[in-house]
């Protein structure tokens, strides 16, 4: 897989102790500068996922792809490049979403769009999207059910959800509990399937020094 640069493919969100509160999206909040540092440091680590993801997902020309917690919007650029007609990152972080769309329009790039919003509450139509993926931002969703609800009702019949999460070791804490656990991937992919989704499997893919665990699965035909 691709290698991610020095500073490895997590390095973002400093300790527990630095998160202030939830906002009603449960997201956590911190002041204009802090996340402002996150942003920044998340540019400049997320270039291996952002590819993985857009290779696992085999973008082509039909593809609308939307990324929830897309953060700075690395990987919505990235399905661009790779050829999608049009990538929406979602966020509930108007901090996250103004480095998003500056970074973009700095990078002369059209087609992608970002939108204030939570993965429980996506600002989209129903069946509008081919491809619906999450990096490192499901273990943010205060609602992971209702968010694949969501998840399930934005994306066209047959369409692709991926989730890609760093994978951790039990009794992690701190940044390396940042992800997921093997029996808590598990645990998504039944509840992938409960929510209605064909195909719900799970991988293991390595990205610089990392591993991370990506689930799939795809909406119903009809
Ligand atoms: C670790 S960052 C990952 C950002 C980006 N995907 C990346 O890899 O660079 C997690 C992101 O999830 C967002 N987030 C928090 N709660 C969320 C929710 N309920 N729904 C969607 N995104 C959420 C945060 O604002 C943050 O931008």
């Amino acid at each position: 897989m691709h290698r991610d640069n020095e500073h490895g493919a997590d390095n973002e969100h400093g300790s527990d102790n630095e998160h202030k509160h939830r906002d009603a999206h449960g997201s956590e909040r911190h002041g204009p500068a802090h996340q402002a540092v996150f942003a920044l440091s998340m540019l400049f680590c997320r270039g291996g996922m952002a590819r993985t993801i857009a290779d696992l997902a085999g973008l082509s020309a039909g593809d609308v792809v939307v990324d929830i917690g897309c953060g700075p919007g690395a990987a919505a650029r990235r399905a661009r490049r790779e050829g999608a007609a049009r990538a929406v990152g979602i966020d509930p972080s108007p901090e996250m979403l103004r480095f998003a769309r500056r970074l973009t329009s700095l990078r002369r790039m059209d087609g992608v769009d970002f939108l204030e919003g939570a993965a429980e509450s996506l600002p989209l139509d129903s069946a509008s999207a081919t491809v619906v993926w999450a990096v490192q931002s499901v273990h943010h969703w205060v609602d992971p059910g209702r968010g694949l609800e969501e998840t399930r009702r934005v994306l066209e019949p047959r369409g692709r959800l991926l989730l890609m999460e760093r994978a951790v070791v039990p009794g992690a804490r701190g940044l390396a509990a940042h992800g997921l656990t093997d029996h808590r991937a598990d645990e998504l992919v039944r509840l992938i399937a409960h929510t209605g989704f064909a195909d719900a499997g799970r991988q293991i893919v390595r990205v610089g020094r990392r591993n991370f665990v990506v689930v799939t699965a795809s909406a119903p035909p009809s």
